[in-house]
């Protein structure tokens, strides 16, 4: 698979990650058999950075990664890049969160994270969501202490502003922003992809498949119970049939090229931006062999085009997350 910068200290990854956030919490049940089944696959098929986040499943990804990374030993580990996350404090069964960015969290935190993951580094340490009562000098500060100390290697953060990005970069360097970029998303495009560029950040896009919905295999009332897309605005109601539309356009695009959605999402994704990293989540080999096949597909120019045009922000429905996900976003 091609590969990418992550950051600017000559850390490479594959150009497509995974996404493990599935595997515990969100999307309806897991099986942790499978999941390390799916890992293991992900790591044959040349994958080799994987997020996650200390607030998936409560403490469940982590450790499902860490298993995973016991299996066989330091060979394994020493290929791949493991990325988590902190600032999101939640209760057990509750989507309703609070956001704690102070210096003394992100230290426990982190060693949190170091125990259930089962290593002493953790490759990129994200904030997950800002918030603001913390000055982002302190917070980069305690992540800067955490690199200096060898518990982290490099650092980044979900969902912040330019404003803070840059800031940010201001007392360490920043390898990466996370945020929501798809077909369906395009907030980046107003100014973070252009300051990531600039200012040497890998961008990572998350839920690049639009959590399903832009494969067209996910229909709001068959999901179960509890799965979080069923009180994702853009999943339900009005705002669920007209975005149906764009997705069966989208059929139309890619069965003509022999691909599907999700390989359409991924390659739009890879081949318009070179510090793109997206990080599709799945629970299926079969899908994981599929968006792994997407990184090898090159779209051409007037076909990136002609998906902007189709997925024109304006022409999506429903906003991203409910009220509740929105604290913290910038
Ligand atoms: N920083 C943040 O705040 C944040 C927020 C959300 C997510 N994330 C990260 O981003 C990762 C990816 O995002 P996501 O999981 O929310 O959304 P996503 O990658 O857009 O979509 C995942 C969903 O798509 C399905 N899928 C995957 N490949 C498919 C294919 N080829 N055909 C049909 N369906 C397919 C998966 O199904 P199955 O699971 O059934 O296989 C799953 O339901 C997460 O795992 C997490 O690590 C970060």
């Amino acid at each position: 698979m091609q590969r990418r910068s992550l950051g600017s200290s000559g850390t490479t990854v594959a150009a497509l990650g995974l996404g493990c956030m599935g595997m515990s919490e969100f999307y309806g049940a897991s099986d942790d058999a499978k999941s390390l089944e799916l890992l293991a696959r992900a790591v044959d098929l040349g994958i080799d950075f994987l997020d996650t986040a200390d607030t998936y499943g409560l403490g469940h990804n982590e450790r499902l990664l860490g298993d995973f990374l016991r299996r066989d030993g330091q060979a394994l580990r020493r290929k791949l890049v493991i990325a988590t996350k902190f600032g999101i404090v939640r209760e057990a069964g509750k989507y309703e969160r609070r956001i704690d960015n102070s210096p003394d969290y992100i230290r426990s935190a982190c060693e949190a994270s170091l125990r259930r993951l089962g290593v002493d580094t953790i490759d990129l340490y994200y904030c997950h969501r800002r918030n603001p009562e913390t000055p982002i000098e302190e917070t980069t500060g305690a992540m800067a202490d955490l690199v200096l100390a060898g518990k982290v290697r490099q650092i980044g953060f979900s969902e912040i502003s330019t404003d803070t990005l840059r800031r940010a970069c201001a007392v360490h360097p920043v390898a990466a922003v996370q945020s929501e970029y798809s077909l369906w998303s395009r907030e980046p495009e107003q100014g973070m992809l252009q300051a990531c560029a600039e200012l040497g950040v890998t961008f990572v896009a998350y839920s690049p498949l639009g959590r399903a919905f832009l494969t067209g295999t996910v229909h709001t009332e068959e999901l179960p119970d509890g799965d979080f897309r069923k009180i994702n605005p853009r999943f339900t109601g009005e705002a669920e049939a007209k975005n149906r539309r764009l997705v069966d356009a989208l059929g139309r695009f890619s069965t003509a090229r022999n691909l599907t959605n999700a390989q359409v999402a991924l390659a739009w994704l890879l081949g318009k931006h070179e510090h793109v990293v997206p990080i599709p989540g799945t629970r299926r080999i079969a899908y994981l062999e599929q968006n792994v096949a997407a990184a090898e597909h090159r779209l051409s120019l007037a076909e990136i085009d002609e998906l902007d045009r189709l997925f024109d922000p304006a022409r999506v429905a429903g906003a991203r997350y409910p009220a509740a996900g929105m604290v913290g976003i910038e």
